[in-house]
């Protein structure tokens, strides 16, 4: 078999077979197939697209890549989740402890921030001497005991998809339904989990800037998790603004808290509460999405959710001390308020902006080698829908370094669309997909 012949007929429009789908990825993880061609087959891939069959032959070959994880010696039902990714999206650290406090076992690989985005594992080094690092023998015990453990990626899970996802971001690849949907599932299969929850953005910051286009992906991405016989739901949700008020991450932190004691933002709330629900149903805690909310609230109001928290946090190093206060997770002292320079409704917060603002200001990186500040961030005091008058704060930044503070404060104040008319409100939920 060639690869140039491979090339060819999907330039031309052909199926691949199953054979070649393998061939090409076995030899790219190899290092056999250099990048320049597997990059001319990710464009002609991007502009022929695949289909049902040529995606889970794709997943299941990168899934089969490298390791799997064998989560088998935890008892119940493991759920895993995911989200596509966007600002402000800090729901693991919320919605993990409430399906645990639910009886449901998490045992989470989590990643970090790249770009515009943060990861959970950075937002949870925030926490004073918290360890991500833990073996997966140690990772499976405290599942066993306490219910929880969220670590860093330590085994080599779907090596081929690592390698197609770096040349896909510099060849402008990435935006293809069949591709996304490979690339996040054959991780998820591999990650090892009996059930998953997608939560799949869309709008302005999602990679699916259509409610049709996200539909597509997570119809997609539930069939190749139905295929390979795990239960699949994903929740179709809005990416329009930031999630929440808090971008950055100790500061991301803190209102992920503030809602397990009942008191965090109302959008960031309602993701939160309805991927519990579907969570604990899949967990087989709840026989309807109705009565597993009912327990999710239950969680929060006890104080179990927090408490188990405490207990993750406490297991993996860290103190409970700071779930408890935490004021004491630390947010830079030094801060601006941005203002708006007009009257208005907000009609919208461009979420790419505010990603990249943060990076500017130290709390992201923007190459993988880059060591973050954990203390900056930003808070959105104003949101989509919200009148401001000239000279009325919009947001507040927490700062270090000057360095690129103009320009992050710049981007920030350039990330707010402010106009005449009211926008019409917008559904947070918009699908769900079973
Ligand atoms: N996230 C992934 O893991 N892969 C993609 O292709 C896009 C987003």
């Amino acid at each position: 078999m060639r690869m140039v012949d491979i090339i060819t007929s999907k330039r031309n429009g052909n199926e691949l077979t199953d054979e070649e789908i393998s061939f090409f990825v076995e030899g790219y993880t190899k290092g056999e197939i250099p990048d320049y061609q597997v990059s001319a087959l990710m464009m002609a891939i991007y502009f022929r697209g695949m289909n049902e069959r040529e995606t889970l032959t794709l997943t299941t070959e990168m899934e089969n890549s490298g390791d799997k994880l064998d989560l088998s010696a935890i008892r119940g039902i493991k759920v895993d989740k995911h989200s596509t990714g966007g600002v402000g999206d800090k729901t693991s650290l919320a919605l993990t402890p409430i399906v645990s406090a639910c009886g449901v076992p998490i045992a989470k690989m989590s990643g970090r921030g790249l770009g515009h985005t943060g990861g959970t594992i950075d937002k949870l080094e925030s926490f004073d001497g918290f360890n991500v690092s833990i073996s997966t023998s140690e990772f499976i015990d405290n599942v066993n005991r306490i219910g929880i453990s969220i670590m860093g990626q330590t085994a080599d899970l779907a090596p081929a998809d690592k390698k197609l996802y770096a040349l896909r971001d510099v060849t402008g690849t990435v935006e293809n339904m069949s591709l996304i949907a490979s690339s996040i599932m054959s991780k998820k299969l591999a990650a090892g989990a009996d059930a998953i929850v997608l939560d799949v953005k869309t709008g302005s910051g999602a990679f699916m800037k259509t409610l049709e286009d996200s539909k597509a992906l997570a119809e997609e991405m539930v069939r190749i998790g139905k295929g390979a016989g795990r239960k699949c739901i994903a929740v179709i949700s809005d990416m329009d603004q930031p999630l929440g008020n808090a971008v950055g991450n100790a500061i991301e932190v803190r209102e992920a808290i503030d809602t397990l004691m009942g008191k965090g933002p109302e959008d960031f709330t309602e993701l939160v509460m309805t991927l519990a629900s579907y969570m604990i149903m899949l967990g087989g805690r709840a026989s309807s999405v109705d009565e597993a909310r009912a327990l999710a609230k239950e969680a929060v109001e006890s104080g179990a959710a927090l408490k188990k928290l405490g207990e993750f946090i406490e297991a993996q190093g860290g103190s409970a001390d700071q779930v408890y206060h935490p004021e004491t997770l630390k947010v830079s002292d030094k801060c601006i308020n941005i203002k708006a320079d007009r009257s208005g409704y907000v009609e919208r917060i461009i979420c790419d902006e505010v990603g990249v603002s943060c990076m500017m200001l130290g709390g992201g990186r923007a190459s993988k080698e880059d060591v973050i500040d954990l203390s900056v961030g930003i808070r959105l005091l104003k949101k989509r829908g919200d009148h401001v008058g000239t000279g009325d704060d919009l947001a507040i930044v927490y700062y270090n370094d000057e360095k690129n503070l103009s320009e992050a404060v710049d981007k920030l104040k350039a990330s707010y669309v402010i106009s005449d008319a009211e926008p019409a409100p917008q559904d947070l939920i918009k699908m769900i997909i079973e």
